[in-house]
């Protein structure tokens, strides 16, 4: 791919800004994080900002920027972060996470940025202040900007609700713009329409107030780890039904009609196994991969620890063992609903011999966006234009809670354009971002406000 000096430039000051290592879960990034908010904040300013901001909260910083041009005019908040998820297991890249390299690969054969935060969601946060500046370049716009570009998306968003919710009066928008969130293929882009919440919990089960011998004690109490597995499994059945009682009771399920119309989105089975070495699926009974990974909540074990794991034997009955378990969940469930739910349950199937304690991290609530809106039809539009293909609408299987948020805070809807790929590896080793997909990103966000603004123009005058 050739590159023109302004798309190498663009390239360089992306690099500079994927090597600051702005881990939100990690306190020892801290300042890392403030220099990434402080590297956005000048960027922003560069790029035609009138004023901007950092303002600081009790966890990590929220960058603030605005071009105001005409209170009659439309105007678009951007919101993305600027936070990164822990690069580990480290062994497991090809290159340092926070030494950005551009590779070649069968997806990307134009050359992608492998990075921690590459493409989720520095790369794709910095293509809306990029393409924001080029549109500058060549005339004022014809409506207002604000970016709001958080520095803890990573870790719950805790701080920035309370932010918005103390800041209405400011973040005034018409629509939200965000791309965090995926595409079909590079020759299939789609419009991100729903996103999955999330009810995030931790169980800890304790047994004897210390680790005992396992030949001594083992067979007359309580092991926890044992205990935790035989939990665990109750959870859920061999159909993949979450057996929570309650669980399901607020599901919208999906129409005959709407189901058929998901069916028709192109998911090449195969090809989705292969790119994850599986060869085989699995999941709830009487529903599609697709299904399973949008449309239906899940309850998955993130992590389980205890007892022994160090080199060698050790023969020992743990005195505690600890799970973290997350539930996605899909409209209408409420997660602070489902978090008492599984409390409650989990607490019911506790044997005799040992002590549960459960704490719910952090959670969201699932969203879902028509596709009759002018925001929705003006990403159609600008999709359309530059990949000459027309995106369809999808709902993803991922949470982004802000946006739920935002809809219940501000009363404002969110257009989810995401130009990343299933591949891209978010959350993983080797993450990357595609020169293709960020470069046609840039293009592709001038064409929505062009669209947007026509389309708001004509919705004035009726
Ligand atoms: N950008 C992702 C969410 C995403 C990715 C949605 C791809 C749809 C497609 C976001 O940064 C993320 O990772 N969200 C977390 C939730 C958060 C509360 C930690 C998630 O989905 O696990
Ligand atoms: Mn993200
Ligand atoms: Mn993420």
């Amino acid at each position: 791919m050739k590159l023109t000096a302004t798309q190498n430039r663009f390239l360089e000051e992306w690099i500079a800004f994927l090597k600051i290592p702005s881990v939100s879960a990690d306190p020892t990034h801290k300042k890392d994080v403030q220099t990434a908010a402080h590297w956005v904040h000048d960027t922003l300013q560069k790029a035609g900002c009138q004023s901007s901001e950092i303002i600081q909260t009790p966890g990590h910083p929220i960058v603030y920027g605005e071009y105001l041009e005409n209170p009659e005019y439309p105007t678009v908040l951007v919101y993305g972060h600027y936070d990164v998820q822990p690069p580990d297991p480290l062994e497991l890249w090809d290159s340092p996470p926070f030494e950005p390299v551009i590779k070649k690969t069968p997806l990307h054969p134009q050359g992608a940025v492998f990075a921690r935060g590459a493409c989720d969601d520095k790369g794709q946060m910095f293509m809306h202040i990029k393409a924001f500046e080029l549109m500058l370049e060549k005339a004022p716009l014809a409506c207002n900007v604000k970016f709001m570009i958080e520095g803890e998306e990573e870790v719950g968003s805790d701080n920035l609700e309370d932010f918005v919710k103390s800041n209405k009066e400011k973040l005034q928008c018409d629509i939200i713009l965000i791309s965090d969130t995926g595409m079909l293929a590079q020759d299939q882009p789609s419009i991100t329409t729903g996103l999955r919440g999330l009810s995030y919990m931790e169980v800890c089960v304790t047994g004897p107030n210390r680790d005992l011998h396992s030949g001594l004690y083992g067979g007359s109490v309580q092991n926890p780890i044992n205990v935790l597995c035989e939990m665990i499994s109750q959870l859920r059945d061999d159909n993949k039904k979450i057996l929570i009682p309650g669980f399901y009771d607020k599901v919208l399920e999906l129409s005959e009609s709407e189901r058929k119309e998901m069916a028709k989105i192109p998911l090449d089975l195969d090809a989705f196994k292969n790119s994850i070495g599986l060869d085989a699926v699995a999941g709830e009974e009487g529903f599609s991969t697709e299904e399973r990974r949008s449309i239906r909540p899940t309850l998955d074990v993130n992590g389980i620890w205890g007892g022994y794991i160090g080199e060698g034997a050790k023969t020992v009955i743990p005195s505690k063992a600890h799970a973290k378990i997350s539930m996605r969940l899909v409209p209408n469930q409420n997660w602070e609903e489902i978090s008492e739910l599984f409390t409650s349950y989990f607490k019911s199937i506790a044997p005799a011999g040992v002590k549960v304690d459960v704490t719910t991290h952090h959670g969201g609530y699932p969203y879902v966006t028509p596709s009759d809106t002018i925001g929705y039809q003006a990403a159609h539009q600008a999709y359309l234009e530059t990949f000459g293909i027309a995106p369809v609408p999808k709902r993803g299987g991922g949470s982004i809670p802000i946006v739920p948020m935002f809809e219940n805070e501000l009363g404002v809807k969110s257009i989810l354009m995401g130009f990343g790929l299933d591949s891209d590896a978010i959350h993983s080793p080797n993450e990357h971002y595609g020169l293709f997909n960020f470069f046609k990103g840039i293009e592709t966000i001038p064409r929505f406000y062009e669209h947007y603004i026509r389309l708001w123009k004509e919705k004035q005058l009726v």
